[in-house]
């Protein structure tokens, strides 16, 4: 590392430099006598433009700068999971009082350093391509590492470690390209963050992400390698929503980026996870999370980086064969990074103030989501989830609008929902996804379900039930025929009894798909009964008695999850009670009903004993 200029002016995390000896665009440089981490943003002839990830107070003109040779890039090696860094991946300390979360300027990058059990899966004389598989790591009882020939080297084995304790310095294995040269790979590798990873090929999302969350799955599913915004307005509940994603969603490994929020709900999660379980493994979930966390208190370039880390890392596990789902939390946050630094480079500002190249930024973060091939023939995906705070709850504020653009999930959060206490306040009016054709298979599998016809027949009933809204509003329900407060009134149950979800009850908290589909049924199926009965001249009233609605919305809690046959016991019930409603209106309509038209004098007139 060599001096390669020195500050002529700084302002806040901006520092202008004067060059004398060469340094690339995006280089990682050290900034000043305290040597703050900082990249390279944009260099003309002896002048370069970097910006500093750490607070850059008392730092002074005339201080030097030193050059790297290497892009700003992450640290992967076996160690990644259960590790809570900041946005260019410095260990974060966490204290419990204070301010909940703190870093030391200047501290260093990196991992602690430890002995890893390696295990080779090649031999000499092997020929390797980049991606593949050297040799394995017990990283965490959930995760096994796979030490992989990084994706720009390929050759023959002349060197591989044999079984036994790494670290990360370490050289697994020795390879010698077809030009004769030599290549070492250590157990720690490194890759820049600005640049995605290179897989074999792309594949088409077929299987969910379950997130154990009835209003998305059910309604508005992700896959496997897709992409959903999570707009909503502040206090609608993205962060608890994200939490829960992190929590309960079936990816193998979750890295969590924190970004910009309030250092307390960091702390809150870094507290809240080394105790959470994993529902699927019954092990800690942090054996499974990284967090990655650059708080409202904490540089703004760094919060810049932290999504590239973040994503890096996730592609990291993917190369590996794992599906890997990534929570930011919020690019809106990010998006004032990027405002803000683009404001001390006196840029043209475009939209509200945000730089040009907002969507571009946007659009290639959202891109690095995939379902892919990896370079070593495995499957592995990424799936990507931003929470999108808007001001003022302003969906056509530029960071939502261009979010919506490159992701095909978009679950709006409703403030009216959320004041009303209805969780998740994801809106079934406001929300979309373009992903239910590529997991209705999956579910249909899964499930026995019809599920694209349920999730039809549910929509329908929801819609219908909008517009008679508006109806009320004008003449009040009572004013409806029966007909239509029945679907009024099935409506709230698939409301209150599907979509609300409670997030902190033991068995509520995730629903596994086939629960969702058939609790969902059991609702539909109710409805459209009911629609008959009431069509065959049966009382609304009737059909209220005949249910029990508070015992009907609480089965999301009752029934527990492992034992969702009892879900056929209550659909018996209700269909027997059902039946003999029916039975009772073909004996009170009497016995020429069936030749309907012929006897019956006036259709649908009920006659009550
Ligand atoms: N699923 C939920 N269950 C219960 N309470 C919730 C839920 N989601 C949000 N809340 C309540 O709303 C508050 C704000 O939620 P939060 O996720 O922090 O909002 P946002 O991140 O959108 O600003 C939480 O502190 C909590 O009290
Ligand atoms: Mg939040």
């Amino acid at each position: 590392m060599s001096v390669v200029g020195r500050i002529e002016r700084i302002t806040g995390p901006i520092a202008h430099i004067r060059t004398h000896a060469p340094v690339a665009v995006l280089e990682h440089v050290w900034v000043g006598i305290d040597r703050l981490a900082a990249e390279v943003i944009s260099v003309a002839g002896d002048r370069a433009t970097v910006q500093i990830y750490e607070e850059t107070t008392g730092v002074r003109p005339g201080e030097p700068v030193e050059g790297t040779g290497h892009p700003l890039s992450v640290l992967l090696a076996p160690g990644l999971i259960g590790q809570t860094f900041d946005g260019i991946q410095r260990p974060l300390e966490v204290v419990r009082e204070a301010q909940g979360i703190y870093l030391q300027r200047g501290a260093s990058e990196g991992l602690p350093d430890r002995e890893w059990a390696f295990t080779p899966r090649v031999a000499v004389g092997d020929a390797v391509a980049p991606g593949q598989i050297l040799g394995t790591v017990p990283e965490t009882p959930l995760i096994e590492h796979r030490v992989l020939v990084p994706p720009l080297m390929q050759g023959t084995i002349t060197e591989i470690a044999p079984e036994g304790a790494l670290r990360y310095a370490d050289v697994v294995a020795r390879l010698q390209d077809a030009d004769g040269a030599f290549h070492d790979v250590t157990l720690a590798q490194r890759w820049p963050v600005r640049r995605p990873r290179p897989i074999a090929a792309r594949l088409e999302p077929d299987r969910p992400l379950v997130t154990g969350q009835r209003v998305l799955d059910t309604f508005f599913p992700i896959v496997k390698g897709g992409s959903a915004a999570l707009p909503g307005p502040f206090g609608a509940g993205k962060t608890v929503l994200q939490h829960s994603l992190a929590k309960w969603s079936d990816a193998q490994v979750i890295v969590y980026v924190g970004c910009g929020e309030r250092g307390n709900e960091m702390a809150q999660v870094l507290q809240e996870f080394p105790e959470l379980v994993d529902p699927r493994s019954g092990r800690p979930l942090m054996e499974r999370t990284i967090l990655v966390a650059n708080t409202s208190n904490m540089p703004v370039a760094a919060r810049e980086a932290s999504v590239y880390t973040g994503i890096t890392l996730a592609e990291y596990y993917r190369d590996q064969g794992y599906d890997v789902a990534l929570m930011a939390d919020s690019t809106s946050r990010w998006a004032e990074a990027l405002r803000e630094i683009a404001g001390r480079l006196e840029e043209m500002p475009a939209e509200e103030g945000y730089p040009a190249y907002l969507p571009s930024r946007l659009a290639a973060f959202y891109e690095r989501a995939c379902r892919a091939t990896t370079l070593s023939g495995e499957e592995g995906s990424v799936t990507v989830i931003g929470a999108v705070s808007p001001p003022g709850g302003d969906f056509t504020e530029p960071v939502t609008q261009h979010t919506q653009r490159f992701t095909r999930a978009f679950w709006a959060l409703d403030r009216e929902l959320a004041s009303a206490r209805h969780y998740p306040a994801v809106s079934w009016r406001g929300s979309y996804s373009f992903y239910a054709g590529a997991v209705a298979g999956w579910w249909r599998e899964a499930t026995g379900i019809d599920w694209m016809d349920l999730r039809r027949r549910a929509s329908d009933v929801l819609e219908q039930d909008a517009r008679l809204e508006q109806m009320v509003r004008l003449v009040g329900a009572e004013a409806l025929p029966d007909r239509q407060r029945w679907t009024l009134e099935m409506a709230t149950l698939i409301k209150e009894g599907v979509l609300r979800q409670n997030g902190l009850h033991p068995v509520d908290a995730f629903c596994p798909p086939e629960k969702q589909a058939r609790l969902l049924r059991l609702f539909v199926d109710l409805h459209d009964h009911g629609v008959e009965l009431i069509e065959a001249g049966v009382a609304l009233l009737r059909l209220r008695e005949a249910l029990d609605r508070p015992m009907l919305t609480r089965l999301k809690e009752t029934v527990p999850n492992d034992d969702i046959d009892r879900l056929d016991t209550v659909a018996r019930d209700l269909a027997r009670a059902f039946g003999a409603l029916r039975q009772e209106a073909e004996a009170d309509r009497g016995p020429g009903h069936r030749n309907a038209g012929s006897e019956s004098p006036e259709p649908g007139k009920k006659v009550r004993s």
